[in-house]
């Protein structure tokens, strides 16, 4: 070991999971008094590396993160820690500490050139240093940090903004000089939070939820449950309805076609014993459907290949008990596993016809079930010749898989790239979008409209050219399989989907994936479900994030297992508002630092949707001024999700936000 020289002997108590340092301080006791120098240094790599994460593979001492020599721009290194964005560790100090200082770069062994990543050193919430963008084979960058005061230090990684591919990060040399008790890791407990539910519950008389406004194509079955809160029974009537729609008055379901393309404004009404409500609502028959972001449940987080057809009958019936239908959730969504798995032959019938797996008896019928209860059917399969999952895919049958899809009844298809890249035959933008077009192209021809889900993870800036061809495109990798850093997965990939606010419309929108909250299973081993490890507040912040960013609402925890705060969370009727707001609109960034994040969705009737993300540690004051708003005259705020109104704006609206919070508001300009 290296320590030079200290001169505290610790208390035995004070130095706890440091056998070796221990070993190596006393040595350079002995040693610091021979040379009459008083401070001791220990290395990075000699710390309990288990606290620290990384985006991919764990954090190796003395080597890069694949194992390898450490080596930056051609130097190498004996000592270090070889990491991989996003990485994240935080050291303990007892603010005696001198120094901090390491040479830091993407390691040669990656050998990619669009490795970029970001070095930051912060104590106590403040940033001390920061590498700049470092790229692939260039010569290490010399990091110096001060720690006098210091008394709790981290080493952070970023993928510096553009994807973790290939970002193998070395602190190279790193070591601390201190002169009290050693460094030593920690592993970051998020502190107890109570799962205090915000939202008023519903009241007992109606209340009409759900997008005002609904797209449809001339000719193609239509189906629509009106979500309603408030006690049972209701009663529904709706007026000016377009000619071919009936509403079932007792179960406040819309059925029918409508022959002729318009717009058509008709009112709906709900009434109980407690009182009645009307609503405005807009059936735009044309060519565009998801006018507003999809709102549903997916079968993938919870049940993985355990999927069956049980399970998606309960899943419906689940919808409707706890009320979430009530309040605009409608797609019951499989994903993958429902087909043949590779092996299991044969894959399709003498027709071609794909065959469902032994737990999928009957799909024709699920779709039904699930069209019984007003609510909608989604199903998943993949472009390629197998799924994710290794079931049968649709290539070269994408004509006879769209028109079984839609005769049995489906409604929303998702297309997951997965083996497609062994069969596309090129990489270009051309390519990507090939198998994408195509299926849009046969589920054009069917006489039922399916919702089309492009699932292939942002591969040619789909956000500029999706929405030509379907009408939601996930942005990222899988949420499920983001790695927690400093923030949890569901920041990373907010952030990133956040970026491309300006190609939302009604239509087509940037799809974040999934809300992972409540009862979910770990995606990283398909397991088994257990309670997120998301803080209350964390999980707040996921639902105004994907509300304010116009993001698909597709639960994908266990909807057997819903707690109260889960629920709550799921269906707070003016936080959805935002969400399915019919000017389709995603929040725009007004503010994106280390410790905030501030996003500001314009909604139809003029107000704005305001969020502030507290992304640090520690509550903070968030603010928000009138002129960053554009607003001049008198406006009125709304907290959404305490549904209680906070009063009239002021020149600047400051808010103390919890620790990773949020403070989701409506601004009401009075005009
Ligand atoms: C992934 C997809 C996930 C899930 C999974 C199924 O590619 O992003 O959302 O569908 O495949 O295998």
């Amino acid at each position: 070991m290296t320590t030079t020289n200290r001169f505290t002997v610790f208390p035995l108590q004070a130095r706890p999971n440091l056998g070796r340092l221990w070993l190596g301080a006393v040595a350079g006791t002995v040693l610091g008094a021979a040379l009459g120098v008083h401070a001791a240094t220990v290395r990075l790599d000699e710390l309990d590396l288990t606290a620290m994460t990384a985006g991919w593979g764990k954090p190796q001492p003395n080597l890069s993160i694949t194992q390898k020599p450490l080596a930056l721009g051609g130097v190498k290194f004996e000592h270090g820690v070889g990491t991989h964005a996003e990485s994240d560790v935080m050291i303990s100090l007892d603010g005696k500490a001198k120094w901090f200082t390491a040479k830091v770069g993407v390691d040669d062994h990656a050998s990619n050139a669009v490795a970029s990543v970001e070095f930051i050193v912060s104590g106590d919430d403040r940033e001390l240093w920061r590498s700049g963008v470092c790229h692939w084979g260039e010569p290490p960058r010399e990091c110096r940090v001060k720690l006098t005061g210091v008394k709790s230090l981290e080493l952070e990684v970023t993928d510096a903004d553009d994807g973790n591919k290939n970002d193998h990060a070395d602190w190279a040399d790193a070591a601390f000089a201190f002169a009290g008790a050693p460094p030593q890791t920690v592993k970051t407990l998020a502190p107890a939070e109570a799962a205090v539910i915000l939202t008023p519950p519903a009241p007992r008389e109606p209340r009409l939820n759900g997008p005002k406004v609904y797209g449809v194509r001339p000719g193609s079955p239509f189906l629509y449950r009106l979500p309603c809160t408030g006690a049972r029974p209701l009663l529904f009537r709706a007026d000016d309805l377009p000619e071919g729609l009936t509403l079932d008055y007792t179960s406040g379901i819309i059925t029918g076609k409508v022959a002729t393309a318009g717009t058509y404004r008709a009112t709906l009404f709900a009434r109980n014993a407690f009182g009645s409500t009307r609503r405005e609502f807009r059936i735009v028959v044309g060519n565009q459907l998801a006018l507003t972001p999809p709102m549903g449940w997916n079968s993938w987080y919870i049940h993985y290949n355990r999927v069956t057809e049980a399970t998606m009958r309960d899943a419906a019936d689940q919808m409707i008990a706890s009320g979430m239908a009530d309040f605009g959730y409608q797609y019951v969504n499989i994903d993958d596993c429902w087909m043949k798995q590779k092996g299991d032959v044969p894959y399709r019938d003498t027709n071609g016809a794909v065959l469902p797996n032994w737990n999928f008896p009957d799909m024709p019928g699920l779709a039904a079930y699930i069209h019984a209860k007003g609510l909608k059917a989604g199903l998943y399969t993949s472009p390629g010749p197998w799924t994710c999952g290794g079931y049968v895919g649709a290539y070269q049958h994408e004509a006879t898989d769209a028109r079984e899809f839609a005769d049995w009844g489906f409604d929303f298809l998702k297309y997951d790239w997965c083996s497609y890249g062994q069969v596309a035959g090129g990489s270009d933008l051309a390519h990507l979008q090939r198998p994408y077009q195509l299926m849009a192209g046969e589920l054009q021809k069917q006489k039922r409209d399916l919702v089309f889900n492009l699932c292939q993870y942002g591969m040619g800036d789909v956000w500029n050219w999706g929405g030509e061809v379907g009408n939601s495109w996930r942005t990222t990798g899988d949420l499920g399989l983001a790695r927690d850093s400093r923030l949890p997965g569901f920041y990373h990939i907010g952030f990133s989907n956040a970026r491309h606010w300006a190609n939302a419309r009604p239509g087509a929108w940037n799809d974040p994936d999934y809300l992972l909250v409540g009862w979910v299973g770990d995606a990283h081993g398909m397991g088994q479900g257990r309670p997120t490890t998301l803080t209350p507040n964390e999980q707040y912040s996921y639902l105004s994030l994907w509300s304010l960013m116009a993001a698909p609402l597709i639960f994908s925890g266990d909807l057997a297992r819903l707690d109260a705060f889960t629920l709550n969370l799921l269906c707070n009727a003016e936080v959805i508002a935002v969400d399915q707001d019919p000017l389709g609109r995603q929040g725009k960034i007004l503010r994106q630092t280390r410790d905030e994040f501030v996003l500001v969705k314009p909604l139809e009737d003029g107000a704005l949707a305001v969020g502030l993300f507290n992304l640090a540690a520690h509550p903070r004051t968030m603010t928000v001024t009138e002129d960053e708003l554009g607003l001049s005259g008198p406006a009125r705020v709304r907290d959404l999700w305490r549904q209680k109104e906070l009063g009239a704006l002021a020149r600047t609206l400051a808010v103390e936000v919890p620790r990773h919070g949020v403070a989701l508001m409506r601004v009401q300009p009075l005009k």
